[in-house]
């Protein structure tokens, strides 16, 4: 790719960017939050149609109009926001638009076996081609949109943050896929946030900043991480986490978790949290970390225990409960769970808030406007006009927008699930302190997240899970990254 140029209305999102891709190598694309990384995927996907430069394949000069022209000539592309249709099965999704599905029902049988064929190729055969799509949880449609990638003859796979809907194992699985493809000298382009990844995957590296190549074809095992960040940002980013709890716990319990299960999710599950506190649940996905939050906040029903916020039990099952006692929750699946993507940025962030701006049941747009602002820019969110549709955010940024929704809600206890997936390393630090800040003043916060390193170094204390039961419970300074996940997979004390 040549000097490629992408304008939208108001930004230039691609500014002259280079990119050249070799047969059998995993080129990384880094860059922060709004650099461009998806829309030149998209460039080359097909899907947008570049304003200036040119895309040669193979030595020769190509146009790739639609999709259909990439996919036709090789290349596949796995997107930030999955592409699936929910309502059709795995096999269904993985197959359309191939020849071999639009044969119609005679077909199904073989669609379905050579599904279950990509499945297990992933090392996912408990993945049932016939199952809907929809009921999948995110790291289970990644897998099949991994396999309606290789369901085509590629040569080249552009796979967008791959990693962010799935734990440390399931990384493991995707990279060995991407070692077996480059061995048969299929090209691979990975983007990331999480720069230990591009050490273990990557070959060469290409960074983008504000819409331009600002290098290319670094070692992605041998370039300093300084080295990275600052071209990424343009500064030095010290990558620190805000200092611990200085209360030193004597805040008193705001939230109190009693031996709570839910039927095969979790069972026993016995914490509490004071005020100034965060908490963090590490463990691998399917550990049960989401549904404890999910039961806490009373979108789940518990089989048996009790959850209390100030002493009052909170009634099983009932979100209107726990929202009442000040519990807010930020879940998982932001992007599916209400962000409305044609509206303003500010009204997405005060959703939830809506109460406090209307007065005598009018909306005071100016208020809201600026309590959306104020947040909008403690999360560096960009570019950070309030105005503008949720829709032309980049993804990072996106899901700023809703976190910042959650941020503004002042409540008493704070359930955060994975917040900084799909966020740069800029902004890392800008919502761990954010998050230290609101603990400062008094809330009690859960944290799920996929990286060790961010629970043991934002959380005071870490309850690891194994299947659903705690297995170690303790101050985040006594234990190290190893011996997480030594518990984490083995479950047993060493
Ligand atoms: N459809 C669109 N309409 C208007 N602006 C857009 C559109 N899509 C992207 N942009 C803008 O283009 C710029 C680049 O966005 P892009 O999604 O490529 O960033 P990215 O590098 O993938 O970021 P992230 O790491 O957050 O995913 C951003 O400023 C974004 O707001
Ligand atoms: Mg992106």
């Amino acid at each position: 790719m040549h000097g490629i140029v992408k304008v939208f209305p108001g930004v230039r999102a691609l500014d002259g960017v280079d990119l050249d891709v070799r047969a059998g190598e995993v080129h990384c694309l880094l860059g922060q939050n709004g650099a461009g990384k998806s829309t030149l995927i998209k460039v080359l996907a097909g899907a947008h149609q570049p304003d200036e430069g040119e895309i040669r394949w193979q030595g020769e000069q190509i146009r790739l109009t639609t999709p259909m022209a990439a996919m036709k000539n090789g290349i596949a592309t796995i997107y930030q926001e999955l592409d699936l249709v929910d309502g059709l099965t795995v096999a269904e999704n993985i197959y359309l638009g191939h020849e071999m599905a639009s044969a119609g029902f005679a077909r199904r049988g073989e669609t379905q076996k050579a599904a279950a064929a990509l499945l297990s190729r992933l090392g996912h055969p408990e993945i049932s081609p016939r199952r809907e799509v929809g009921a999948l949880s995110a790291a289970g449609k990644q897998i099949v949109s991994m396999a309606r990638a290789l369901s085509h003859d590629v040569k080249l796979i552009i796979m967008d943050e791959p990693s962010a809907v799935l734990d440390q194992e399931e990384v493991a699985r995707l990279f060995k896929v991407i070692r077996d493809l480059t061995a048969e000298g299929v090209a691979v382009v990975y983007i990331s946030h999480r720069l230990e990844e591009i050490r273990q995957i990557g070959d060469r590296v290409t960074v983008l900043k504000d819409g331009r190549t600002v290098a290319t074809g670094l070692a992605a095992r041998d370039t300093p991480t300084r080295e990275l960040t600052r071209r990424m940002t343009g500064r030095d980013i010290e990558y620190v986490f805000p200092p611990r709890q200085s209360r030193d716990g004597d805040g008193s319990v705001v939230l109190a978790v009693r031996d709570l299960s839910a039927g095969k999710e979790f069972s026993g599950v016995d914490f509490e949290v004071r005020a100034g506190e965060i908490v963090g649940l590490a463990g691998l996905v399917g550990s049960g970390r989401s549904e404890i939050l999910e039961t806490i906040y009373g979108a789940r029903k518990a089989s048996s225990g009790s959850v209390s916020v100030d002493g009052r039990t909170l009634r099983n099952g009932s979100v209107r409960a726990a929202v009442g006692a000040g519990v807010g929750l930020c879940p998982e699946e932001r992007k599916s769970q209400g962000l409305l993507l044609d509206e303003a940025i500010y009204r997405n962030v005060s959703l939830a808030t809506i109460g406090r701006f209307a007065r005598g049941g009018f909306l005071n747009r100016g208020d809201e406007k600026r309590a959306a602002t104020e947040h909008i820019k403690s999360l560096d969110v960009r570019p950070a006009d309030v105005e503008r549709a949720v829709r032309t955010l980049s993804g990072g940024n996106q899901q700023k927008v809703v976190l910042a929704r959650w941020l503004l809600r002042e409540c008493r206890v704070l359930l955060l699930d994975e917040p900084t997936r799909g966020v740069d390393v800029g902004a890392r630090s800008e919502i761990y302190a954010l998050v230290r800040r609101l603990a400062d003043e008094g809330v009690a916060v859960v944290l799920v997240s996929s990286e060790v390193p961010e629970v043991l170094g934002l959380a005071d204390r870490v309850l690891v899970l194994r299947d659903g039961v705690v297995v170690h419970t303790g101050p985040a300074d006594d234990i190290d990254e190893h011996r997480v996940l030594d518990l984490v997979m083995e479950g047993s004390a060493a």
